[in-house]
């Protein structure tokens, strides 16, 4: 393990949040209200971003440090489209033996920000027969297997100032934006797919019995993270737009997923897919009028 994850399970304080809120305020020049999550090889979104602020991860009160090769670890605030947003280049795993509280660490800090949009992004294996790798999902809904066994980052103490303590995830991903994101797509003539991403805390890729289990309870996309991120996002309020990058199949009958490619495999599929995915989002920001 990296020397520089510590793990702890401990809950950060309300003081902790705002601290790290403080650091990120002190040095921004921007007042965003949207926050992007950039997945695995999707980095290169934030090269587009306009008047960009940099800020290492390393330089904010308890920002956990990614460890993962496509994942920079470093905040870029400025103007995407026609709006401010606070884009995190390098997210934090589970898998890499952050806690679920490290991992939504950085989302609670947007919260306190005043970010009230998230948008996710992520790499996938596509289960869905009809997926391609470089295909982009539109994420509809996520099954949340961590949490039916017992490990949620929401788990502790009732913490009414973060959130409620039964917060409905009816709407996980927001249908307004998902329409817009519709349009947007169709418009760039780009063709989307939909469906429903589920997280396994890997770091070891399918097994062919969990592929099957996992398409005979209706996953579309499983990847290695994103769903703790819009849990919290969610109990905080905000509404959330997600998008994998298939980045290799999940099937069964192809052998389990990333046999053959890889990590390595995953950056190149989602490398090559990102300039759609920049483009949509872009366009996404440029459509996007109200934040209301
Ligand atoms: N399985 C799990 N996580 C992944 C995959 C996969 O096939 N591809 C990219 N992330």
């Amino acid at each position: 393990m990296s020397p520089t994850i510590r793990p702890t399970h401990q809950l950060f304080t309300l003081a902790d949040f705002d601290e790290a809120a403080d650091v990120i305020r002190q040095r921004i020049s921007h007042r965003p209200r949207i926050g992007l999550v950039l997945g695995s090889g999707l980095g290169r979104l934030a090269e587009r971003i306009a008047g960009a602020n940099v800020l290492p991860y390393d330089a904010i009160p308890h920002f956990p440090r990614p460890s993962v090769e496509g994942h920079a670890g470093r905040l870029v605030a400025g103007r995407l489209g026609k709006h401010q947003v606070l884009t995190m280049e390098g997210r934090l795993h589970y898998y890499e033996g952050h806690s679920l509280q490290q991992v939504t660490f950085p989302i609670r800090v947007m919260q306190r920000l005043g970010i009230d949009m998230l948008i996710v992004t992520n790499a996938a294996g596509g289960l869905n027969p009809d997926f391609e790798p470089g295909d982009i999902m539109l994420i509809t809904d996520q099954l949340n297997l961590a949490a039916m066994a017992g490990l949620s980052p929401l788990r502790g103490p009732d913490r009414p100032e973060l959130g409620p303590r039964f917060p409905s995830m009816s709407e996980a991903y927001d249908l307004q934006l998902r329409r817009l994101t519709h349009r947007v797509a169709s418009a760039q003539g780009l063709s989307l797919r939909e469906g429903v991403y589920c997280m396994l805390a890997g770091p070891h890729f399918e097994t062919p019995a969990d592929l099957r289990f996992l398409r005979s309870i209706g996953v579309d996309a499983v990847g290695m993270s994103t769903v703790p991120e819009v849990l919290v996002a969610r109990h905080g309020g905000m509404r959330v737009l997600g998008l994998s990058v298939i980045s290799n199949v999940a099937r069964p009958e192809a052998g389990s997923a990333g046999k053959e490619e890889g990590h390595a495999g995953v950056l190149a599929v989602a490398d090559r897919a990102s300039d759609h995915m920049c483009k949509l989002i872009e366009g996404l920001l440029t459509e996007l009028r109200d934040l209301e």
